[in-house]
């Protein structure tokens, strides 16, 4: 994995996520490591973020490593008209490792084409989230004790929302059930439906949350994007499409747990917040030890 880029979670093999997952186990035993401090990691988020680019920089400073970067676009020369090119040439002259988020799908793709460095795509518009996966493989292997066999209930926008198309890539590798809740207008994009097809994997449509949640194992809620909505009343009919209350979860199995990538809007009533089965925000800390990880491999500290 050193000096690999991340792009899309097919970029690695089932056997890399798991020395990720099994090397962000011994980072969350023992976090504080100096194990980056020979190197500089940029943090260039052309979007919004809280958890990517918090829980990359956490990871950063626990390893002693060192960070530059802005977090919005109107702080850098972007918005003096530079090239997205010229950004990353630019950037790989001073950092070890790149880590960018980007609106526009398939522009990590191209920066990892330029760049001498390797890049961490930390979410391409509505197309891929892969450390955002790698942090949902951890976390549903660290709760479920297992990646094998699950039955997956994913919710909400499944069109624009990019961590369920990395999950749904990733997750296939260990002969999951899919049940997709979504309305009509939001329905997981046919190409995804075509990968699970070739796979011989199966899965199921609905429109209805709380009918099948019984023989749920893993329930991972998503925002409706928004920001990605080119008609504002398209996303007014379809925002609070589905709300997760604690009565939805009476009669699940022991072994249920909730996730989301976050940020939350309405799509989980916060009365579940406190219910044993609520996982979201150890999902989000999670991400420290899985981006921990991720970025010691590529920069080949720890093989
Ligand atoms: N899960 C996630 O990508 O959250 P942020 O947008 O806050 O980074």
């Amino acid at each position: 994995m050193k000096n690999k880029s991340l792009i899309s979670i097919n970029d690695f093999t089932k056997e890399e996520y798991f020395r990720v997952l099994d090397l962000a186990e011994e980072f969350q035993k023992n976090p504080n490591q100096q194990l980056l401090s020979d190197y500089v990691i940029a943090s260039l988020f052309f979007e919004p973020s809280t958890r990517t680019r918090l829980s990359f920089e956490t990871a950063i400073q626990r390893l002693g490593g060192k960070v530059i970067g802005f977090s919005e676009a109107s702080s850098s020369s972007v918005s003096k008209g530079e090239s997205l090119k010229d950004t990353i040439l630019t950037v790989s002259r001073y950092a070890d490792l790149i880590i960018m988020r980007h609106s526009i799908e398939g522009s990590a793709r191209y920066a990892s084409e330029v760049s001498n460095k390797p890049i961490i795509n930390a979410g391409d518009g509505s197309n891929q989230h892969p450390t955002q996966c790698l942090l949902d493989l951890y976390s549903i292997r660290k709760s479920q004790g297992t990646l094998e066999n699950l039955n997956l209930f994913l919710v909400g926008d499944l069109k624009y929302g990019r961590t369920v198309h990395s999950l749904l890539m990733a997750m296939s590798e260990f002969n999951p059930v899919f049940n997709f809740v979504s309305p009509p207008t939001l329905r997981m994009p046919q190409e995804y439906k075509d990968y699970l097809d070739e796979k011989g994997i199966k899965y199921y449509e609905h429109h209805q949350l709380d009918d099948n949640l019984k023989h749920a194992d893993i329930v991972y809620m998503t925002r409706v994007q928004r920001e990605r909505f080119s008609d504002p009343m398209e996303y007014e009919k379809v925002k609070n499409a589905y709300v997760l209350n604690n009565k939805m979860l009476d009669n699940t199995k022991e072994n249920l747990r909730i996730m989301h990538p976050l940020p939350r809007v309405n799509e989980i009533d916060t009365d579940v917040d406190t219910n044993p089965k609520a996982y979201y925000f150890e999902q989000a800390e999670n991400g420290v030890y899985a981006r921990m990880a991720l970025m010691c491999l590529i920069l080949g500290v720890v093989k």
